[in-house]
């Protein structure tokens, strides 16, 4: 969050003036849901999760979270809460899309145990997973052309996931949607998953994103065919 000491990873002294931070540049009184960004490997997880919990008893956040922890990582954070007697942690934000499955098997049989859910980031695969890209172009004004660089561009504009996304377009197609809405529903399917994290460029994008909520329901057919293409 700053340069030098304190101004990344988990110690107490990183999290406690982070959130004092965001709560300035907020404007607000207390935050909804703190989140731990990554795991730390120097401080102890003690240390950041009891930072944790006086934030919580400070009222300056309602609930505890954390992202880009592993499976592991978040089952031992959920012992250490038990353990101290520390608030428990609510909510995991993990990457999760139909080209990225690696929590299903790893992270979320330990958030159901601990009774956690999942607020998901990147469902759309950072803009694969939607008609931008199909064609084989990449668009002056999307988000590969202006912030991707060549090496993220080739390694997530494979032709192998090209390919994947595009037979995920026709399934859509056929059921009347849009990619971004079938991926968006896709992911709902679960019920540990809480929420959607949808990122845009544009308010017509928000509402193409949004109405996924109104698409007929995922038969148990259209979520074999689609395991058929994506996994
Ligand atoms: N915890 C973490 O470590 C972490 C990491 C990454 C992100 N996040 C959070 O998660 C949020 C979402 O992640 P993300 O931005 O990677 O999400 P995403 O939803 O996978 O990708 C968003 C991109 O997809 C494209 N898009 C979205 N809707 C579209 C539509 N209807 N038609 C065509 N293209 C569409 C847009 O690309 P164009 O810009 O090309 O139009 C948009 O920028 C972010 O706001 C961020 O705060 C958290």
């Amino acid at each position: 969050m700053w340069p030098g000491p304190y101004g990344d990873y988990l110690s107490k002294k990183s999290i406690v003036a982070s959130c004092e931070q965001s709560l300035r540049r907020l404007g607000v009184s207390y935050l909804d849901i703190f989140y731990l960004h990554r795991a730390d490997p120097i401080t102890p997880l003690e240390e950041s999760l009891g930072a944790l919990d006086l934030l919580l008893h400070q009222g300056k956040a309602l609930y505890a979270g954390v992202s880009n922890f592993n499976g592991a990582q978040f089952a031992e954070a959920a012992r250490i809460c038990e353990r101290e007697g520390l608030s428990r942690l609510t909510i995991h934000q993990p990457a999760y899309n139909l080209l990225d499955r690696r929590i299903e098997a790893d992270l979320l049989p330990h958030l159901d145990r601990a009774g956690a859910g999942a607020i998901v980031y990147s469902p759309l695969d950072q803009g694969v997973l939607t008609d931008r890209y199909l064609g084989g172009d990449i668009p002056a004004d999307s988000r590969a052309a202006q912030s991707w660089g060549e090496e993220a561009t080739r390694r997530r504009l494979t032709p192998e996931r090209l390919d994947r996304a595009r037979r995920l377009n026709v399934l859509a197609a056929e059921r009347g949607q849009s990619l971004t809405q079938l991926a968006i529903q896709w992911i709902l399917r679960l019920p540990t998953i809480t929420s959607v994290l949808i990122g845009v460029s544009s308010v017509a994008q928000l509402d193409q994103n949004l109405a996924a909520l109104t698409r007929p329901a995922l038969t148990d057919d259209v979520l074999a065919r689609i395991d058929e293409i994506a996994r």
